[in-house]
Order: structure tokens, then sequence, then C-alpha cells
């Protein structure tokens, strides 16, 4: 299977320019499955809540899925890309798998970061594993990475590769999705924007090095700090799939779950 990330410089509030650059980029990208960034035709900073709202879109029939069903059923590929997405009254930083069949398929952030909490409704999807012909495959976006259980849940149900559309500002993420990779036995495909975005008064720098991480904690591909870059492997999926670590050690099978108390109840509650 080919597996690949496309990073670039999202354009603040110009969706219509973003859903181009997409077009023109995945038009240039040879793959199966391929991972746009977080939030890949609104930009990241919103001034307003009703600025994120008429930066969202719905999936049945905005306009974003719309170019990407194209050009998965054009290119016989699986496109997993970060959404601004309209439910109803509510917004998600959402992801949408989108199939060459033109089914998708959607996962909705669970970890708001910093003022995601204003605009978005955290997800209420929960951490799904998707079929791609034969191949399980994951989705978490950005800030998740932070919190382990979501790649543990994700790699006890099945995940085989974990997609990751980021818009990352931090610097840590990069280098702990080797020991996720590691803890897990599976792939991750961390598709990072890079650019700055300045919007009243507010900053964020996205530290781009989007990685495609192999199950044994190999860096696969990399990009740049900064700068457009397609970056595609080839891997065998199945190496995510057995998880012993020698002869005496299995990830999942050593896991003493009677001793894990995962609450956080006694903490929580000073
Ligand atoms: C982030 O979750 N976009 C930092």
């Amino acid at each position: 299977m080919r597996i690949g990330f496309i990073q670039y410089n999202v354009k603040s509030g110009d969706p219509e320019w973003n859903r181009g650059k997409t077009a023109e980029m995945l038009a240039a990208t040879d793959a199966d499955l391929v991972v746009l960034p977080e939030l890949a035709t609104s930009g990241y900073l919103f001034t307003s809540r009703q600025e994120a709202a008429g930066l969202a879109e719905s999936l049945d029939d905005g306009p974003a899925v719309a170019v990407w069903r194209g050009i998965a059923a054009d290119r016989n590929m699986h496109i997993v890309a970060g959404i601004a997405e309209k439910a109803g009254d509510n917004i998600y930083n959402s992801a949408v798998l989108v199939r060459p069949s033109g089914g998708i398929d959607v996962y909705r952030k669970t970890h708001l970061f910093h003022e995601e909490k204003l605009w978005f409704t955290p997800g209420d999807s929960g951490f799904n594993v998707f079929d791609v012909g034969g191949v399980r495959v994951g989705i978490m976006v950005c800030f998740d990475w932070i919190f382990p259980e979501s790649c543990r849940t994700l790699a006890l149900k099945g995940a085989d590769i974990i997609c990751h559309p980021a818009n990352l500002v931090l610097p840590y993420c990069q280098d702990a999705m080797i020991t996720r990779c590691l803890e897990n036995r599976v792939f991750m495909i961390t598709a990072n924007r890079y650019g700055t975005e300045r919007r009243a008064g507010k900053e964020h720098i996205f530290t781009g090095c989007s990685r495609i991480v192999g199950p044994f904690g190999q860096v696969l591909a990399e990009g740049p700090e900064r700068g457009d870059c397609i970056e595609v492997v080839e891997i065998d999926h199945t190496e995510a799939r057995n998880k012993a670590l020698g002869e005496y050690n299995d990830l999942f099978k050593d896991r003493q779950i009677d001793l894990y108390e995962l609450s956080g109840s006694a903490i929580l509650s000073e």
C-alpha cells in the first residue's frame, strides 16, 4: 500500500484558495491513502464563533468534500482531510475520509486545543477504525496525540495505520509519534501544515515536519519545517498486526488491565 501526506501553508479564511491548493497537490500525488492537514480549507485562527461557522461546511453537500470526492474517484485514492464541519448548530473540528466510491466517514476531534474550545463542539464520534481495502485505518486530529488513550484506543480497535491531520504549534508531537508507534505497533501519518497565521493580535507558528512513522518507530518520510511537500512511501500494513516483542512479550496481551486505573478520580478530586 502506498501511503502519504501533503504539507502546505493553509491560507487563513480563504477556502476557495485552499481547495484549489489541495486539488493541485492531490493531482500530483500517487498514493492509495493520503492525509492532508487539520482544518485544511478554513485555516486555524478565528476571531469569533460566527466567523468559524461561516468557514465551516456540511460534509454532505459542501464544496471541499465535493472536490475531494472528484479527485478520490479520478485517482482511485482514499483522502483523509481536516475540515471545519457544520452539523446543525454545531461546528466540529473534523477529519473526513473520502473514498473513491464517493462514500465518506468522519472523525470529530475529541480533545480541543486552546481557543478551539471557543469555536468548536468537542467531538462525539469516538475513535473508530475504518476498512480501506482490507487495511484498518484509524483517525485522530492534532492535539489528540498528547492523550495516549487516543492512539491506544485506535490500536486496540485494530488500526494498522493512524491518519493524523494536524496544525501543530508545540514542538513535541513529531518525536512523540515515534513512541506512539512503538508502544502500539502502528503506522502513523502526521500531516502538518507550516507557516504563520496572524489574526486580531493573535499569532500561531505551525511547525511543518510532517512525518510517516513505522510500527517500530522508524521515520519513513519527513517534510521540511517550512515548504510545500508531498511524500509517499510503500508499506506492508501487516507489520502492524503482530504485537509480539521478542519471545516472551506481547504489547497487547501483556497489558495488566485490572491494575490500570485510568479515571484519574484520585487526583482530579483533590
Ligand atoms: C492543535 O491541536 N491544532 C494544536
